[in-house]
């Protein structure tokens, strides 16, 4: 039983997404519909606006997502979808979409973790090999997570405060750039040098936790000192800088995880995972020391139903079935996610 046809909804945040994923291997479809424009006048996500896109898009992604596989509701055998962490409202149009369809089609109906998701995007591009490591970057979560087998997840490190995606917005809000900020800082962060030399927070000797917070204070106190001292700073060495310091912290405690668990990958997900800064730090220490690292490819790192198909499908054959009164959970525990 180790065949699936997976119909996989996402819609925890900004992207309605639906996929259709074969034997958590192939993608048939990938359909993504994002919502960043309508977001972008606000400087954020707003979440009431989000819940009325997806449930305006819901349908016909769905529909887009078939064809482009060229299969029917019939071929699938079952149906996934994020159950959590994510915005309550957006998460309940995806989950919705996903019971109404579970229950027509008489499909089995599988939640799955947002993170397990952007975890197992990392299938599609190398098959894992336990025990691993991944370091997990999105705009709202930081971690370092053990996976000693499939399903199976143990967080050995997390953010005590904003995640890396989160402190990237902020500084790029205060550089009055536009959301979301990561793509931006990145592009500018290329082209700038690490002038400022702002601290890198290591925390007590040994742990895996990680801070950003007072990080993001130091650029944005940089920001206004330069302006009460009437000069200008120059947005691509804060950028280069900033990034310097969260990419350094992040390269140094993922490869001293990787070496503590003698695990025999190392693997990034989340949306940060798309920033050339890190990407390029990562594989230069990795082959430095002889790690195996995995990256999804870019279309990848943002939040996609593929991913969720993907985890789902290595839930399916070991036989996990939620009801229909499977309920979204906006703080879903990872480590207790795909316990069956
Ligand atoms: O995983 P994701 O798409 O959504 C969540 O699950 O949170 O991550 C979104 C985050 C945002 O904070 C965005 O600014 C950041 O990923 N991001 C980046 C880059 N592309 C997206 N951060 C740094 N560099 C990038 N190139
Ligand atoms: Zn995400």
């Amino acid at each position: 039983m180790n065949t699936s046809l997976i119909l996989s909804i996402e819609s925890s945040c900004d992207e309605t997404s639906v996929a259709l994923v074969k034997d958590g291997k192939t993608l048939l479809s990938n359909v993504v519909s994002s919502q960043i424009e309508s977001h972008k006048r606000f400087g954020g996500v707003v979440p009431e606006v989000a819940s009325r896109h997806h449930v305006e898009r819901i349908t016909y992604v769905i529909d887009d997502a078939l064809s482009e596989a060229g299969v029917t509701m019939e071929d699938v055998d079952a149906v996934a979808v994020t159950q959590g962490p994510g915005l309550v409202g957006a998460l309940l149009v995806g989950i919705s979409a996903a019971k109404a369809l579970a229950f027509a089609h008489q499909k089995p109906l599988i939640g799955v973790h947002h993170i397990a998701g952007h975890i197992y995007a990392n299938e599609l591009v190398e098959e894992m090999q336990f025990p691993l490591v991944c370091l997990v970057v999105s705009g709202g979560h930081t971690e370092l997570v053990y996976m000693p087998e499939h399903g199976v997840f143990e967080v050995i490190g997390e953010t005590r405060d904003d995640a890396a995606g989160e402190a990237y917005d902020k500084v790029a809000r205060t550089l009055s750039l536009p959301y979301p900020g990561g793509p931006a800082i990145d592009r500018l962060a290329a082209v700038g040098e690490d002038t400022y030399n702002f601290p890198r927070v290591r925390l007590e000797p040994g742990s895996f936790d990680f801070s950003f917070s007072g990080l993001k204070s130091s650029v944005i106190n940089a920001v206004h000192n330069a302006e009460q001292r009437g000069e200008t700073v120059i947005p691509e060495n804060l950028a280069a800088s900033f990034q310097a310091s969260v990419v350094e912290v992040l390269v140094e405690k993922a490869i001293r995880a990787v070496k503590e668990k003698g695990a025999k990958q190392l693997l990034v997900a989340g949306g940060v995972a798309a920033n050339r800064g890190l990407r390029a730090a990562l594989q230069e220490a990795a082959t430095a020391e002889g790690i195996q690292l995995v990256i999804p490819p870019l279309d990848l790192c943002g939040d996609n139903a593929g991913m969720i198909g993907v985890a789902a499908h290595h839930a399916y054959v070991r036989g996990k079935r939620d009801t229909l009164a499977m309920n979204a959970v906006p703080g879903l525990s990872l480590e207790e996610s795909m316990t069956v």
